[in-house]
């Protein structure tokens, strides 16, 4: 199983794809967590994301490109894999279908995680108090979510236009979303 979630931040990507990830018995890949794992461990590339990373803007397709290429060379994406935080605009949905063609594993669904936007700023806010992200900041919060309207809300379109698309309520408890979700993608789910 090949699938991509999609959704504002705070709408429960990471959350849903952890446990999507024992479920369907595939990686978790969040670029994401790739990036802060860079920044923890002081490399050059995590010190070149780090700022960007803190305003809540977006690192350069270029880095995300070799990082997901690198992440998919490992031999544990060879049965799928669960994409979250990337494609984060049109250039990434492109260079990921291509990446995707030339290694003859097509996406198979990608499930957008619906939430309003009131409900978004709430779930980051209460991520800030208990965890103290450096991203969940309100200034970079703003821009995480204009970034995510002008830039990635394409992204859905592009899976619509793929017939790859699946939407999702992503409001109610961690049980009731991920029920949503692993109903959504049954189909492929039974077919293996
Ligand atoms: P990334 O880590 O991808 O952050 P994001 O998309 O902003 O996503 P979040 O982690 O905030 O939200 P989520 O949807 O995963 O929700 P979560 O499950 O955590 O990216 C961070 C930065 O890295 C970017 O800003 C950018 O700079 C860079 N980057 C990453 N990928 C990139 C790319 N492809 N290109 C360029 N730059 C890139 O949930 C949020 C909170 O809500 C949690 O506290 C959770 O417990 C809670 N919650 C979740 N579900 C529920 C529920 N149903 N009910 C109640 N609470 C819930």
């Amino acid at each position: 199983m090949r699938l991509v979630l999609l959704g504002a931040p705070g709408s429960g990507k990471g959350t849903q794809a952890a446990r999507l990830k024992d479920h369907l018995q595939v990686p978790h890949i969040s670029t994401g967590d790739l990036l802060r794992a860079e920044v923890a461990a002081g490399s050059d590339l995590g010190r070149q994301a780090k700022a960007v990373m803190d305003r809540g803007e977006l690192v350069s397709d270029g880095i995300l490109l070799g990082m997901l290429e690198d992440r998919f060379s490992r031999p544990d994406t060879r049965n799928g894999f669960i994409l979250d935080g990337y494609p984060r605009n049109l250039a990434q949905a492109d260079a990921l279908d291509g990446l995707l063609t030339r290694i003859g594993q097509p996406m198979d669904y990608a499930v957008q995680l619906e939430v309003p936007v009131d409900l978004l700023v709430d779930r980051i806010a209460g991520r800030a108090a208990a965890e103290g992200r450096a991203d969940d900041s309100p200034e970079s919060v703003r821009t995480r979510l204009k970034v995510y309207d002008t830039q990635t809300a394409p992204v859905i379109e592009f899976y619509r236009a793929h017939g790859q698309l699946t939407v999702v309520n992503g409001v109610g408890s961690l049980d009731e979303v991920f029920n949503r979700i692993v109903e959504a993608i049954s189909p492929a789910t039974e077919v293996g």
